[in-house]
């Protein structure tokens, strides 16, 4: 079990290290964020579908900021089984957690159907994020943890279809995409609402729009809207700022629940606050989830 780990700022003045869980570092933002964080001190968890790409990760961390508490956890978010054997993992070693990082994501251009009968945009962006959040609730609670969820502007195209939230009858990338980024807006809604009195921040942002991998497999015209974006696209680096600010800068409490953009409180769709929405999301997310969740819900 790793307690909470203290590092010599002078003589006789120690800082505890912050245990910082986040997904999708192996690539474009989550991976900026993981290096700033390294940098701050946290000691990391990467939480990757790729073990080799994770170790590599571990090792540039290491030559770029001298940050060897960087620890590499197999956690694909397309196949629940992989999620609570990461959520278990992680139960055994640590003590607590301070800040989980939701930040993996796709958009698929293809309907895809992952292992557990779910669509891929689905279980990738948001519901392997709640299981994996949910069965590190009690370890997120001993560490009075923030919960960041990186979420899109897109979520303005999405509307909570849950007469097919599998999109059986039609499919468009897109808009499986918008949706589940309201997901995640409504997700962090929730868990701030749930358990602010157990001490836990909970966020959802923006993090512009971002030169990495995301979009990479899109043809036609997907394709052709991430070219024309390409010359305005901000680079990872500048990606990962509003991330590394909601795991960081204190006093962000008043804001609990709350979508960033640019390190600003901002504005959602109308549709983004709509509580029976997002309690109705909830209720399905557990029910589909019941054979997986450890934790009893609140
Ligand atoms: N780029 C933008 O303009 C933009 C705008 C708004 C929001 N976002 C959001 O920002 C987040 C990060 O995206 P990015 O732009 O940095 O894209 P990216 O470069 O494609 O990185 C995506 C990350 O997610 C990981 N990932 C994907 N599927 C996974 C799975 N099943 N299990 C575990 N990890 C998985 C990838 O792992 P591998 O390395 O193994 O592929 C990679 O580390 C996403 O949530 C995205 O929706 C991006």
């Amino acid at each position: 079990m790793h307690k909470s780990k203290k590092v010599p700022l002078a003589k006789g003045v120690y800082m505890a290290l912050k245990t910082t869980i986040i997904t999708g570092a192996t690539s474009g933002i989550g991976q900026e964020t993981a290096l700033a964080l390294a940098a701050q001190g946290h000691a990391l968890y990467l939480l990757v579908r790729n073990i080799l790409k994770g170790e590599q990760l571990k090792q540039q961390i290491a030559d770029k900021t001298g940050n060897k508490e960087v620890f590499v956890i197999n956690c694909d978010l397309a196949d629940l089984q992989s999620v609570r054997d990461a959520a278990d993992e992680l139960s055994k070693k640590l003590f607590a957690i301070n800040t989980l990082i939701n930040n993996a994501g796709g958009i698929f251009e293809e309907r895809q159907i992952n292992k557990n009968g779910f669509e891929m945009t689905f279980v990738t962006n948001y519901l392997g994020h709640f299981l994996l959040t949910q069965n590190l609730m009690p370890l997120l609670q001993k560490g009075q943890a923030r919960i960041i969820n990186v979420s899109s502007e897109a979520h303005k195209m999405g509307k909570p279809q849950f007469d097919d939230l599998q999109w059986s009858q039609s499919y468009s990338a897109f808009k499986a995409y918008g949706m589940n980024k309201l997901f995640s807006i409504y997700f962090a809604q929730s868990l701030a609402e749930k358990f602010a009195d157990k001490g836990i921040l909970a966020f959802s942002l923006h993090p512009g729009v971002v030169k990495t991998e995301f979009g990479a497999g899109l043809k036609g015209l997907g394709k052709i809207l991430m070219l024309l974006a390409s010359p305005f696209m901000i680079s990872a680096e500048q990606g990962a700022e509003t991330t590394v600010f909601l795991a960081t800068a204190p006093r962000l409490d008043k804001y609990n629940g709350a979508y960033f953009k640019k390190k600003k409180k901002a504005k959602t769709s109308a549709i983004a606050t709509d509580t029976p929405s997002r309690n109705k999301l909830w209720d399905i997310s557990e029910k589909l989830l019941s054979r997986y969740l450890v934790w009893p819900s609140v």
